[in-house]
């Protein structure tokens, strides 16, 4: 497979709601976003995705479908266990999203990680059961404060990449797309990264992708995430690594996330700003 040039790479762009909203609010968020798409001329090309908790995702499934946004937005889980079905109480597993017409699954969130346990080795399953499934796959890696600090970012989001990705085959990677969110720019507490500190871990992460998948491995996304804002986002956009944005807070309400989207596109001269 043939490396695409930059300004044929998909841009990608969507929020990850966390523990927030219920079906309701989901299904009115979805509702709200189609009109708004239109009306900012979003150009087709651009893929969004919405990852709403486990309890939203049949109504976010239909919303979609009723706002015409069935091919414009991907409808994303959280979680997913590897195991097809078994004696693991609480959990999720692949069939059961993609019988209900979920397209992608986050993997490796730093909350996942920190909060709750998530292994490099956990994912080194969960990823390749995912991808094999026909299940897109938003693999997230990122240092914490600490690691940053003692000069090990990049080799710590590359181990974390290589161990998800170790049996990850080439017929898969179509479906596959990297978030980098440092740990330490997630959240409310969190500053958003510099575009240097960006580079500085996502150049490491193309290598590690294209010594993996060869030609192909440029061909995989990477997101960057963590304090992502309107006011910043041009400045994580124009980064030659950088395919797309992964947005919490500042997306969970329709009107942030419609703010954030255009100022991302006009960053990148996808469409014209309102002083033009
Ligand atoms: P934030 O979250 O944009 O609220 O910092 C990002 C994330 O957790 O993916």
């Amino acid at each position: 497979m043939q490396p695409l040039a930059r300004d044929k790479r998909p841009f990608h762009f969507g929020t990850n709601f966390k523990m927030n909203q219920t079906p309701a609010e989901t299904a009115r968020f979805l509702a709200d976003l189609a009109p708004r798409l239109n009306q900012n001329r979003v150009p087709e090309t651009v893929r969004l995705f919405v990852i709403p908790p486990f309890t939203s995702l049949p109504m976010a499934i239909a919303a979609r479908e009723t706002a015409g946004l069935t091919s414009r937005v991907w409808i994303g889980a959280q979680n997913v266990h590897w195991a097809t079905e078994g004696a693991y109480t609480g959990e999720i597993s692949v069939p059961m999203l993609t019988s209900i017409g979920v397209d992608l699954v986050l993997l490796g969130h730093a909350e996942r990680r920190g909060l709750f346990g998530e292994t490099d080795e956990a994912l080194a399953k969960k990823v390749p059961a995912a991808l094999v499934a026909g299940l897109q796959v938003l693999l997230c890696v990122g240092e914490t404060a600490e690691e940053k600090a003692f000069g090990v970012g990049p080799e710590t989001v590359t181990r974390q990449l290589k161990i998800a990705l170790h049996d990850v085959g080439n017929e898969a990677l179509s479906r596959l797309l990297i978030g980098y969110e440092p740990v330490w720019s997630i959240g409310a507490g969190g500053t958003p990264a510099r575009p240097q500190d960006v580079m500085e871990t996502v150049v490491p992460l193309r290598h590690a992708l294209t010594e993996k998948f060869g030609a192909a491995g440029q061909n995989v996304p990477i997101l960057y995430g963590g304090s992502v804002a309107p006011d910043n986002c041009g400045d994580f956009v124009t980064l030659e690594e950088i395919d797309g944005l992964f947005v919490g807070r500042a997306a969970w309400q329709v009107e942030g996330f419609e703010r954030v989207l255009q100022a991302a596109l006009v960053a990148r001269g996808d469409i014209r700003g309102d002083a033009d």
